[in-house]
């Protein structure tokens, strides 16, 4: 593990289910495996992130498969050199690094996320991982330590990914493209106005852009409680009102996917 300080960013090292640094700050490991590296003085609320039935939402729609053709596709883009660090930014309850981890043995994969439910869960299921709890923003992991750096639907901060990444690495960036669960938003809304995010401006100062591409596929769902999950993993959910809820609910939806890959170098 390369893991610092979260307070003094010295080096951590492990001994007795405890990490501790020089100046004697110690961070327990949980009973599920994980570490909490997000000190209280540096968190912004008392449950940073997403909640528990955001959590419970996400891991019931992605282990239906429905994300498997995006798995796929991130799989082919990362670094196979043995032993290569892959890290998992925002990682939620861990499946993406999970799913990669069945594919690529050869790799070392970390996750962190600044919601606790989350990382309780991911930790929980995930054994092969390394999993933490920290913000984007302050990264517990030493400098140029990350070979593959990946963030799915998660923030991102650029001088940040700048410091952890090595110098050959690779940054993975997915987000929504601008017709992502459209179907959804049209429900809802009266107008649907398209996704636009491009992280190309934001890691401009450190990375040039080497890649990007933009993955669409269509899903049907007929579960109820599968629609649900996945409405629940979205922001759409809890912003709508009951009567767009119930009425997305009660039939079959036929769902755009539509994910943009963005793929970085360092300069
Ligand atoms: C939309 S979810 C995506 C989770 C996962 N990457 C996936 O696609 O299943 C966004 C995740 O980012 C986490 N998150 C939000 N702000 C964060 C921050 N400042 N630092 C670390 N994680 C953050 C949330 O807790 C949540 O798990």
């Amino acid at each position: 593990m390369y893991l610092i300080c979260p307070i003094c960013k010295s080096t951590l090292s492990l001994s007795e289910k405890m990490y501790k640094c020089e100046n004697k700050h110690s961070f327990d490991v949980a009973k599920e495996g994980y570490v909490n590296l997000l000190p209280v003085q540096k968190k912004n609320s008392k449950n940073p992130g997403d909640n528990k039935e955001m959590i419970n939402a996400r891991r019931a729609f992605l282990e239906s498969g429905y994300y498997t053709p995006l798995v796929d596709h991130i799989t082919t883009m990362i670094s196979k050199k043995v032993s290569s660090t892959l890290l998992d930014a925002g990682c939620g309850e861990g499946y993406y690094g999970g799913q990669i981890a069945d594919r690529l043995k050869e790799i070392n994969i970390l996750g962190f996320d600044i919601s606790k439910e989350a990382i309780k869960k991911a930790a929980k299921k995930y054994k092969a991982q390394s999993f933490f709890i920290a913000g984007i923003t302050d990264i517990p992991i030493q400098d140029h330590s990350i070979d593959t750096y990946l963030t799915i639907f998660a923030p991102i901060d650029a001088a940040e990914i700048n410091r952890v990444v090595a110098e050959d690495g690779n940054v993975i960036i997915v987000s929504a493209g601008p017709n992502h669960m459209k179907e959804i938003a049209e429900e809802i809304y009266e107008s649907y106005i398209p996704h636009d995010y491009d992280p190309t401006s934001v890691l401009e100062p450190y990375f040039d852009l080497k890649n990007k591409e933009v993955l669409t596929f269509n899903i049907t769902l007929e579960d109820k409680e599968e629609i649900k999950a996945m409405l629940q993993m979205t922001p759409y959910f809890w912003s709508a009102n009951e009567e767009a809820i119930n009425h997305i609910l009660s039939k079959n939806i036929t769902i755009t996917c539509d994910f943009q890959v963005h793929s970085f170098s360092k300069k």
